[in-house]
């Protein structure tokens, strides 16, 4: 079955589809994403993404391309026409096309819009959680919006490429006073030997919000967890009980290495593998309560 793209109004094949050369997202990385994901053929946890995107948007004045609820139908579709089951799901909103200039174009310009979707088995995340990951620290040259989930990821890009030239999966960035801000592509969090779960808060900066981490969050809260929303060092990590990651493709993932070396007993930490199951029973949950 081909695979196909949602681009500006009509679905198609990837071979069909073009974006103009001048669009501002390829030119100027102007453009903000949303990856959703997906199980049982239903999108997980649309509501927030969904106004996240519109967050993202208004703090670049780029307007709405559409309705929220043609959005949510774009989404829909997107998974229908690809048979998606597991897997996720890519949004992706363009300033639009304009003769190339720093400055805006009028704000009325059709805005580019973008969705595709992926298969990714709920078991393959499970398989390499049953082993955990590796991951490599590096420091945080990113610009300082990274509130905005702009397709800006040149140094994410650059991260990423460093932990995989030595066999880790995700790169956790380091701000100049040491502490670590995120991944690549997820939140960072740790257990520490006193037993509390702590994560770097939203404020004053330094992450983006994530969808997953919010999720989490409220669980840690109903399950009476002690935890603390906190910055924390590189050596506060290293000599952590536990650490794990989390994002809309990895739920919450173990880690059991950091620049090579052993987190706790170096293998998954139970609490680590107690809040995956609750984060993918809940968006199991979620995935069985929308209607066919
Ligand atoms: N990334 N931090 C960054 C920098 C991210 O790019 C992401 C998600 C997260 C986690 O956010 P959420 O839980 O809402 O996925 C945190 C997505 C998955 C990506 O770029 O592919």
């Amino acid at each position: 079955m081909a695979r196909i793209i949602y681009v500006n109004g009509t679905y198609r094949r990837y071979s069909d589809a073009t974006i103009h050369a001048e669009d501002r997202g390829f030119l100027f990385g102007d453009a903000v994403y949303e990856v959703c994901p997906v199980i049982g053929g239903r999108i997980i946890d649309e509501v927030p993404h969904l106004d996240r995107l519109e967050r993202s948007m208004g703090e670049l004045a780029i307007l709405a391309p559409m309705p929220r609820s043609s959005l949510s139908h774009v989404l829909r579709e997107t998974v229908r026409r690809n048979r998606i089951v597991e897997g996720w799901l890519y949004l992706q909103v363009s300033r639009g096309v304009a003769p190339r200039d720093f400055l805006f174009p009028a704000a009325r310009t059709d805005r580019t819009v973008v969705c595709f979707a992926r298969n990714q088995p709920l078991a393959k995340g499970d398989a390499q959680a049953a082993k955990g990951i590796a991951v490599i620290t590096t420091p945080d040259i990113r610009w300082d919006r990274v509130d905005i989930k702009s397709v800006q990821l040149l140094a994410p890009a650059m991260a990423k490429e460093k932990a995989r030239a030595v066999g880790a999966k995700e790169a956790w960035m380091v701000d100049r006073d040491g502490h670590i801000t995120e991944g690549a592509s997820s939140n960072a969090w740790i257990l520490t030997k006193a037993g509390e779960v702590i994560t770097r808060p939203i404020d004053p900066g330094g992450i983006l919000r994530g969808v997953t981490r919010t999720v989490l969050l409220d669980f840690i809260a109903r399950e009476g967890l002690k935890s603390s929303e906190r910055a924390f060092t590189v050596a506060e990590a290293l000599d952590a009980r536990e650490a794990f990651l989390t994002s809309a493709t990895t739920f919450v993932m173990p880690v059991v290495t950091i620049d090579g070396n052993a987190i706790g007993s170096g293998s998954p930490g139970s609490l680590s593998m107690q809040l995956r199951g609750l984060v993918l029973a809940a968006a199991r949950a979620q995935a069985h309560s929308q209607p066919g």
